[in-house]
């Protein structure tokens, strides 16, 4: 596990921190509330609501810097800007908002919670952005059309999958299914995590997928112990 979860958030999804603590399941992670629909559809509903109350776009999980580090690898990468991206539990949208400002055309937001997809479909609509296809969608039981995508995404969708109180080990098999599917041999997944650690992550991936590079993150010191508590790794579909 990393140390130091609680990287979750750039600010109040902290409240949200995944834990290893309480009754841990098979894979040491206690079951939380982050893992459910239910959660997610309340947390959308609140930030929809501030968003048209007051403007404010809400969470951004891994705060801004995680989508900067993101963009520059795929412009370091010279990833062309009609690559296809599916950004994968995209929240409220606001990763597609940057990549759509940094001139990536051909970008598309899940998420299976309708009060993201309506928040992201308002924040993008003020944007003044047109060209970006948001979709309700599970990704666990993902539509076939949804496929042949470039880039995948995956800013802490993950970690919540993990946190299914309903059997998350089968979860986590359907998402590495549903993200073969979805993903262009050779295309590349691009995921953020605070749950997991680079070798987990090697290991959850390791059938279908290899790493190709992991992207630094902000490290920390703790009791003469050093680690991160973020992890971003890029892997390439064989
Ligand atoms: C931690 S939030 C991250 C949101 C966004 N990626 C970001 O970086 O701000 C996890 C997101 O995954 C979505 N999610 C969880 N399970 C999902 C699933 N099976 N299919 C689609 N979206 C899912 C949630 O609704 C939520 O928007």
């Amino acid at each position: 596990m990393n140390s130091g979860t609680g990287g979750g958030g750039g600010g109040g999804a902290g409240a949200a921190e995944p834990s290893r603590s309480g009754s841990p399941g098979e894979d040491g992670f206690a079951p939380s509330a982050l893992g459910t629909r239910e959660h997610w559809d309340a947390v959308y509903e609140r930030e929809l609501q501030t968003f048209q109350e007051y403007g404010d776009t809400g969470e951004i999980w891994f705060g801004e810097e995680s989508m900067d580090r993101l963009i520059r690898w795929m412009q370091n990468r010279k990833i062309p800007l009609d690559a296809s991206v599916l950004d994968i539990g995209t929240g409220n949208g606001v990763f597609l908002v940057e990549l759509a400002k940094f001139g990536f055309s051909n970008i598309t937001g899940i998420d299976y919670s309708p009060s993201a997809i309506q928040l992201s479909g308002s924040i993008i609509e003020k944007e003044g952005l047109s060209n970006i296809k948001l979709k309700v969608e599970d990704f666990l039981n993902l539509s076939t059309k949804l496929s042949g995508f470039h880039i995948c995404i995956d800013k802490g969708t993950f970690d919540a999958i993990s946190l299914n109180p309903d059997n998350a080990i089968e979860k986590r098999k359907q998402y590495v299914k549903s993200l073969s599917g979805a993903l262009n041999v050779k295309g590349f997944f691009l995921i953020t995590s605070c749950n997991w650690t680079k070798e987990e992550l090697l290991d959850e991936f390791s059938e279908g997928f290899e790493l190709f590079e992991e992207l630094p993150t902000p490290t920390f010191s703790f009791g003469g112990r050093s680690g991160n508590s973020v992890t971003a790794l890029v892997f390439q579909k064989t």
